[in-house]
Formats: structure tokens, C-alpha cells, sequence
């Protein structure tokens, strides 16, 4: 049964629409605790579009469940994360043009970069997880890197529009699960899952943790933040 990682950032969203204080994502992770939770992510952006660097101070003393930073690999987030000391960082690509995070890192290209970044956070007690695209070349080279876990980019999956892409994306999908598995990786997965199209992805085998934030948030509105919390955790809970 793998853990469901609540990404809070559209609450960040909201309140800096109006620069103002609420809503504030600190009681948004509170209130996911309490609907089941089994950690907290938040992307820290170059840009701050939404959360700020208060946000992840106040986490940090905050949250009981296990927080995830997402971040660039780059040095000002490296050193913010060496003094917050979350439990885990996920290195994600960053462009300053795009809604939400487009694609996977490229950790063959930028090797050296991520491997550096790899080394101090974990020299500091740090897990480090990659977000790739399912593609085995990432995995390999993300062994290499020394990573504890990646996380699978699962956006073409969620973005099929027939009844057969999807099939052959989520084939896709589980193959890479497998040989991330072979590697000795933890299988982590997440980008565009809703509560519609979490279940088969949710019963992948050895996977261990998802990462959903869109689809939860956007029913917390409706509904609110535990009980959002609370209907996606029963279906991951399989
Ligand atoms: N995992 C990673 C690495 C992400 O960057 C994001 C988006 O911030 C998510 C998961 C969550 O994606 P979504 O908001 O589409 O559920």
C-alpha cells in the first residue's frame, strides 16, 4: 500500500493571488494529517510563485509526517534545504515559463550537477528522491547517482485521452516499475493523478509512495481539506 505525499502548493497559490495571509498552506498540512497523510510535499520555486521560504521554515517544526522539499538543483535551494533538513528532498527540473512541472529531470544530461547536490544533501541525513520520465536510461543513470528512491513522472498516463493510450502508458509505466525495482531503487510516482486514475497506478506493485496535489486541493475546495485527504487515502489504501 503505498504512502500518499499531499502537495500543498496550490493553498500557496491562493493566498499569494492576493499577497495576503490565507489561506495558509501551514493549516492545509494540518488538516491533511489529520485526513490521513502519510507526508507532506511542497515545491520550494526559484520564482517563490507560491511557497515561501516561511512556509517550509514553519513545516519544518510543524508537520508530524514525513515532509518531502521539492526543489532545482541548484545552490540557493541546496542550501536552504541543508538548513531546514527536510526528510527528503525530490530534485525536479524548474523552468520559469511553465504552469507545474513539465517533465522529468534530465539526469543524464546534468549528471554532475545532480550528483553534487546528491552528496551534500545526504552527507547531511537527507533522502533524496530524482523525478524522472519513465524511461529506463533515467533510472540507470539515477542509480548511478546514488539515489535512495526515484519518482516516476506518470503525466503522460494521467494526460491520455483514449481508453488505449492509457493502456500503453500505464504498461509503460509498470515496466519501468520493475526495472526501477531491479535496481534496487524505491519506486515512488506522481504528476496528474485524480481520483479517477490513481486506483490502477495505486496497485502497481512495490510502489511506494504517491505524490498528488491538483486533484486533492481542487476537490478541498469543495469539500475541504480533510475530507479530500481523507477520500484519496482510501483509494491508495489498496
Ligand atoms: N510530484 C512532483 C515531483 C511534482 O512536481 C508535482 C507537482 O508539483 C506532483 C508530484 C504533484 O502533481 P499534481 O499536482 O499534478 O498532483
Amino acid at each position: 500500500m503505498p504512502a500518499l505525499g499531499v502537495n500543498i502548493d496550490h493553498v500557496a497559490t491562493v493566498r499569494q493571488a492576493r499577497l495576503t495571509y490565507e489561506p495558509d498552506p501551514v493549516w492545509a498540512a494540518v488538516l491533511s494529517e489529520l485526513g490521513g497523510a502519510d507526508g507532506i510535499t511542497l515545491h520550494l520555486r526559484e520564482d517563490r510563485r507560491h511557497i515561501q521560504d516561511h512556509d517550509l521554515y514553519t513545516m519544518k517544526k510543524t508537520v508530524q509526517v514525513k515532509l518531502n522539499l521539492e526543489m532545482a538543483a541548484e545552490e540557493e535551494m541546496t542550501r536552504i534545504a541543508l538548513d531546514v533538513r527536510p526528510d527528503q528532498v525530490s530534485l525536479v527540473p524548474e523552468k520559469r515559463e511553465e504552469l507545474t512541472t513539465e517533465g522529468g529531470l534530465d539526469v543524464i544530461a546534468n549528471f554532475d550537477r545532480v550528483k553534487q547536490c546528491v552528496v551534500q544533501l545526504q552527507n547531511a541525513g537527507i533522502e533524496v528522491s530524482l523525478f524522472i520520465d519513465p524511461d529506463r536510461e533515467q533510472i540507470a543513470a539515477s542509480k548511478n547517482a546514488g539515489v535512495h528512491a526515484v519518482e516516476i513522472h506518470t503525466g503522460r498516463y494521467a494526460d491520455a485521452t483514449s481508453a488505449g493510450d492509457q493502456q500503453t502508458e500505464y504498461e509503460t509505466l509498470v515496466n519501468v516499475s520493475e526495472f526501477t525495482i531491479e535496481q534496487g531503487l524505491k519506486l515512488h510516482m506522481g504528476h496528474g493523478l485524480t481520483y479517477r486514475n490513481v486506483s490502477r497506478i495505486a496497485s502497481i506493485p512495490h510502489v511506494s509512495e504517491l505524490n498528488i496535489g491538483h486533484s486533492i486541493i481542487s476537490r478541498a475546495v469543495l469539500v475541504g481539506m480533510e475530507q479530500a485527504v481523507r477520500e484519496m487515502k482510501a483509494l491508495v489504501s489498496i
